[in-house]
């Protein structure tokens, strides 16, 4: 009896180790370690310095690492820029909001000057990311690394990105078939604790919205004539739109607040509130900005480990395939 359960039980570790090693343990925290220690110091110097000049960097860095990661997983496929014979992903339809490239540019130069070839475009992504939360006053983590550079980028593949006009049962799959749970949904969307939004991502929810409401009857009243009065129609204003958060520069649990007020600004947002899944996650979170920074924290260090690719190129110019 004694040694069966000796046997389960030794069982059950080789299991444990088997899952682990399948489930991206190729990534680690010191990967950079003996081959360029200051990595870190190099990217966060680079981050840290562009968003003194332009406070608007830390939410484009951390858009576009979901964004990244997301599509053909972290690989850094988002930095490709276009060629002749094909149109990358930061061409693609919903790219307004990716911008910043050129903060991954100088680290990357800076890198390439220090260790050259070494430090992977996908991992400066993965630790700037972590660095603009904490810039903007939210939790640290210890961010893994070793993942490989992708050599394809392809425009038509955004579409494989949860749209802002999608509700919960949808992102659930999206993220699920991520490796994500609904739990990590629920707490990765709190980066819209930070950055903007242009009317086009929301204004489907002012006007005309269903036949039985003309407008979305999820928004508060009170917001939705803000934002109609922030996207007019007609709108000459490219470049209009309303913040994520009331506090859009700063890194904190505001975010969950306003949508149980009611005040979300996408249908994938204010959804979140509507569904029994997510709902209980969303009201903790508006509770404790604490919980929310431990689980912030969690969820961004299995958002990088989504689709990593192990054998692949360490680019040398993050925006062209070596
Ligand atoms: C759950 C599914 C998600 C949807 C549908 C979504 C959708 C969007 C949309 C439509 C915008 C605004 C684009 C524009 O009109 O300018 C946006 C902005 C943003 N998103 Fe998300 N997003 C999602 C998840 C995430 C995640 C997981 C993160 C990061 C952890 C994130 C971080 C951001 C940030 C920081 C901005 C502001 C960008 C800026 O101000 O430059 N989003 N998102
Ligand atoms: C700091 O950022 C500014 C604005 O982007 C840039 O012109 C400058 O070269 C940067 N300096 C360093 C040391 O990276
Ligand atoms: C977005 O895509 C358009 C159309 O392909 C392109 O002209 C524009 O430069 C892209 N924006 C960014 C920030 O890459
Ligand atoms: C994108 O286009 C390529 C060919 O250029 C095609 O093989 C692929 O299936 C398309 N992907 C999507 C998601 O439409
Ligand atoms: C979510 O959206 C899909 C597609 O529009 C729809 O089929 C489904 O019924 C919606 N689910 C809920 C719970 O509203
Ligand atoms: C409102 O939506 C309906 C159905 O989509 C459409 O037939 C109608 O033209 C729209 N009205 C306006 C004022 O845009």
């Amino acid at each position: 009896m004694g040694r069966l359960l000796q046997m389960i039980c030794s069982l059950n570790v080789l299991l444990i180790l088997v899952g682990v090693s399948l489930s991206g343990a190729i990534l680690d925290a010191n990967y950079y370690h003996k081959t360029c220690p200051q990595a870190e110091d190099i990217v966060y110097t680079a981050v840290r310095n562009a968003t003194i000049y332009d406070p608007k960097v830390p939410a484009r860095i951390l858009r576009m690492f979901f964004h990244d990661c997301f599509i053909r997983g972290c690989d850094a496929s988002v930095l490709l820029d276009s060629t002749p014979g094909n149109k990358a992903e930061k061409d693609g339809p919903p790219n307004v909001s990716l911008a910043a490239f050129y903060v991954i540019d100088d680290a990357k130069t800076k890198l390439e000057q220090s260790c050259p070839k070494t430090v992977s475009c996908a991992d400066i992504i993965a630790i700037a990311a972590r660095d603009v939360v904490v810039l903007s006053g939210g939790p640290s983590w210890s961010v893994l690394k070793g993942r490989k550079d992708g050599r394809i980028s392809r425009a038509n593949e955004t579409i494989n990105l949860p749209a802002p006009s999608s509700n919960t049962s949808q992102l659930i799959q999206s993220f699920s078939q991520r490796g994500l749970s609904a739990k990590d949904l629920v707490t990765l969307s709190g980066g819209h604790t930070l950055g903007f939004s242009h009317c086009s991502s929301f204004e489907a929810r002012l006007r005309n919205f269903s036949s039985a409401h003309d407008t979305d009857p999820t928004l508060d009243p009170k917001f939705a004539t803000d934002l109609k009065g922030k996207c007019p129609k007609p709108n000459t204003d490219r470049n209009a739109g309303q913040f994520l958060d009331s506090t859009a520069s700063v890194f904190d649990n505001d975010y969950y607040k306003r949508i149980v007020g009611g005040r979300g600004v996408f249908v994938s947002d204010q959804s979140l509130l509507g569904d029994y899944r997510t709902r209980w996650i969303v009201e903790a979170f508006a509770r404790d900005q604490g919980l929310f920074f431990r689980e912030f924290a969690g969820a961004m260090v299995r958002l990088g480990n989504v689709g990593v690719v192990e054998s692949g190129e360490v680019r040398v110019n993050c925006r062209v395939v070596n």
